[in-house]
């Protein structure tokens, strides 16, 4: 349960996390095939904390309170809810939704192919079964599993993992799992989903989200580190 919990996005600055919200770092890594997370560490932090979203804080991943000074990081991703923005694509078994709001982490890559690559043979319950496993790990929740009209949602515990993609030599977004309210900083509260991605190298062009622009910007959260 996220009660209590919050991340507050300011104008121009930090991402204001309320409620004690358990930080860790992990590593996206490729172990006999698939894409696994490694863990990292805990990072300490307080009741209330500021994650930098600009991408040039000297004390990743925190604000460090001054490097956001020209920072815009205007709002402009869709508001709408998932299950209107998404679309909802036909295979002989199932029906998958996408919202195409991707981290590029790689977790829907499987043996078989990705999800898309599988639908039209998810007549065949292992394949089904290997889709849902697809649609289930992406940390992104771009996917879900659309039932009787409406898309499902996996909601992991409550956490914010900051994220490391050593295969592509970058640092990724911030990974806010359990569904923690995400209010913008006009107020809006966008809506509550179980997992998502939010932008911290601070150029991508579906703020607050994480759109990938962190490898083409080859973003590394150590590169300003005092
Ligand atoms: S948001 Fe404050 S240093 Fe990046």
């Amino acid at each position: 349960m996220s009660d209590g919990m919050s991340i507050t996005i300011t104008d121009g600055g930090p991402y204001i996390v309320r409620g004690n919200v358990p930080l860790f770092e992990k590593r996206i890594v490729r172990r006999g095939g698939l894409y696994v997370w490694e863990d990292v560490r805990e990072i300490p932090h307080g009741e209330t904390y500021a994650l930098c979203r600009c991408g040039r804080t000297k004390d990743a991943p925190f604000c460090d309170g001054g490097s956001h000074k020209r920072f815009k990081g205007k709002e402009k991703a869709d508001r709408r809810p998932y299950a209107e923005r998404c679309q909802r694509i036909e295979g002989p078994g199932m029906v998958i939704g996408d919202d195409m709001r991707c981290s590029l982490s790689r977790f829907c890559h499987r043996a078989e192919g990705t999800p898309w690559k599988m639908l039209p043979r998810s007549d065949d319950p292992e394949i089904r079964d290997e889709i849902v496993r697809a649609v289930v790990e992406c940390p992104s929740g771009r996917l879900s599993v659309i039932e009787d009209g409406v898309p499902t949602d996996h909601v992991p515990e409550p956490a914010i993992w900051v994220v490391q993609d050593p295969e592509n030599r970058v640092s990724g977004g911030l990974y806010v799992m359990g569904g923690i309210p995400i209010v913008g900083s006009d107020g809006f509260v966008y809506e509550s989903r179980g997992r998502t991605v939010l932008c911290r190298c601070g150029v991508s062009g579906d703020m607050p989200f994480c759109d990938a622009s962190h490898i083409n910007n080859m973003f590394r959260d150590d590169r300003n580190r005092r």
